[in-house]
């Protein structure tokens, strides 16, 4: 009788545990589904002596033209950028910043930028570094933010859609998520 006792108390514990260890992994795995992500577009537009600067001029290779600048180039931007196309169309961010012309043959950069955004949701900043390439799409991993960007990962891709003229225009398509850690700040404070 007792050890029958023993028996079920024992299975019942064990079905306890187990039951445990499923409900812990089935939360950890809701989690991974709470990752929070927004995806969308918006231009920027850079005036040439009006919003980016050349600052140091290039060592070696090309010289300035639409599309390459002289090796060792630093140029610096504070560009608006709008919900579309049309420079004429709402700005919603700035972005701040520099870059470098890093390949010889003039066509790639390093950008460093901070871009501000206002959004109907979302309002801070997030910092973006990478390699840019002047006439095709570049990935610029999102290394950090500020304000309802803290702790956000992820990237911005950018690519040009009109180099011609004093204003060029560039497409970012951003990537943002936000890891559980910093959904959890947001909602304690
Ligand atoms: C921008 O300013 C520099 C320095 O004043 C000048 O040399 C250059 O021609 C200007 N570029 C344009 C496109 O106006
Ligand atoms: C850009 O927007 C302005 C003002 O909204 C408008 O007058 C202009 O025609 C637009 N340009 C293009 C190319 O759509």
């Amino acid at each position: 009788m007792a050890s029958s006792l023993q028996t079920c108390v024992l299975v019942v514990v064990l079905f306890a545990l187990f039951s445990i260890q499923t409900t812990t992994s089935a939360s950890h795995h809701h989690r991974q589904h709470e990752v929070k992500s927004i995806h969308f577009a918006l231009f920027q537009h850079e005036t040439i002596n009006k919003t980016g600067f050349f600052i140091v001029k290039g060592v070696a290779g090309p010289g300035i033209t639409q599309t390459t600048t002289p090796f060792g180039t630093l140029f610096a931007f504070q560009d608006p950028m709008t919900i579309n196309a049309n420079r004429s169309s709402k700005v919603v961010g700035i972005a701040e910043g520099t870059s470098i012309t890093s390949s010889l043959d003039g066509l790639q950069s390093i950008s460093i930028a901070k871009i501000t955004l206002r959004l109907k949701h979302h309002s801070g900043s997030i910092s973006i570094v990478g390699g840019t390439h002047n006439t095709k799409p570049s990935d610029h991993p999102v290394v950090g933010g500020t304000g309802g960007f803290t702790f956000v990962q992820g990237y911005v891709t950018s690519s040009p859609v009109n180099l011609k003229g004093l204003t060029v225009t560039y497409k970012i398509e951003f990537h943002l998520y936000w890891p559980p850690y910093a959904t959890q700040l947001q909602k304690t404070s």
